[in-house]
């Protein structure tokens, strides 16, 4: 029940701060800005810019240099979110409880959309973090924040998710797409908040295994929610998964089996936060929420 309204809380606080970085509509390009603004407008759960501030905190952190971070990496998430609905992936109408962007604005806005808060995350995190006095630390956070991003991760991921459809592919694959595909942002979003903290290297790696752990996580229940969740809650249909032949961690394993294996990461996950101190409480409830949510 705490952890309810702390969470609440956070979600409040960074929505007021991502708002910020919502481009005006205007000119000859207004329509770019619409859907840019359409996507980032329409919710969710802000788990990552969440993720990444309190990651931020707990390392020690006493600025404000996360906020840009934090905008930027919900983004990348929506741009992905946009992406990845469309009908050359995997074709969906419904996303955080609205239509698509492409149903909405069409399909070469939607591409184009995306493109620009992909881009634009970039700009914001250069050239808000380098108006901090640590030019290091924003260059690091934001190469990391790349190669999340980029063909060795979130790209990799869903090429091969993409390719794999209607196919019968090992655990070894399936796990190639999970980490990347999704537990690749997650895990630079903890990273990047220890990151730009300035904490030592010990907290940045645990920070960092904690996040992939967290990461692998929440795809599998993504894909449970899939089969057992709750259209309504999760502002998404369910089913698409099997509609479109997806290999997934319930269609390899089972379900009882997958969450399981959730179980065991989220325990894990928890056990890489013992080096911090009791701040750490929200990052291990936030862990459990990962496991129990049902949106
Ligand atoms: C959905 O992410 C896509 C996945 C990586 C599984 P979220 O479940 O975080 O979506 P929002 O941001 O809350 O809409
Ligand atoms: C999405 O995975 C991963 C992304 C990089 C967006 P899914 O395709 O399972 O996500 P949902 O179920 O559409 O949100
Ligand atoms: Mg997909
Ligand atoms: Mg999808
Ligand atoms: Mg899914």
């Amino acid at each position: 029940m705490i952890f309810k309204s702390e969470m609440k809380d956070r979600q409040n606080f960074i929505e007021s701060k991502i708002e910020v970085f919502n481009p005006k509509e205007y000119g000859y390009q207004k329509t770019i800005f619409e859907a840019m603004n359409y996507s980032m407008k329409a919710g969710g759960k802000r788990i990552r810019p969440i993720i990444l501030m309190e990651s931020y905190k707990i390392c020690g952190g006493k600025e404000d240099i996360y906020i840009p971070f934090s905008a930027a990496i919900e983004m990348i998430h929506t741009y992905s979110l946009i992406h990845d609905d469309l009908p050359a992936l995997d074709n969906d109408d419904l996303r955080r409880g609205m239509l698509t962007n492409h149903k909405k604005f069409g399909e070469a806005t939607a591409i184009l959309a995306g493109d620009a808060l992909l881009t634009n995350a970039f700009e914001v995190m250069l050239t808000e973090g380098l108006k901090y006095d640590c030019p290091e630390r924003v260059l690091a956070a934001s190469c990391e924040i790349a190669k999340a991003a980029g063909v060795n991760g979130m790209i990799a991921g869903q090429v091969v998710d993409v390719e794999s459809e209607g196919q019968k592919i090992d655990k070894d694959k399936l796990d190639f797409i999970h980490k990347n595909k999704t537990a690749a942002i997650i895990y630079a979003c903890a990273k990047v908040g220890a990151i730009l903290s300035g904490c030592d290297q010990e907290k940045i790696d645990a920070m960092g295994r904690y996040g992939e752990k967290i990461g692998l996580a929440f795809q599998i229940v993504d894909d449970i929610l899939d089969i057992e969740g709750d259209e309504k809650l999760l502002g998404k249909h369910v089913g698409s998964d099997i509609e479109n032949d997806k290999s997934t961690y319930p269609s390899l394993i089972g379900l009882d089996k997958s969450k399981e294996v959730v179980s065991d990461l989220i325990k894990g996950a928890k056990s890489e936060l013992e080096i911090f101190s009791e701040e750490k409480e929200f990052l291990c409830e936030l862990a459990d929420y990962i496991m129990n949510r049902s949106s």
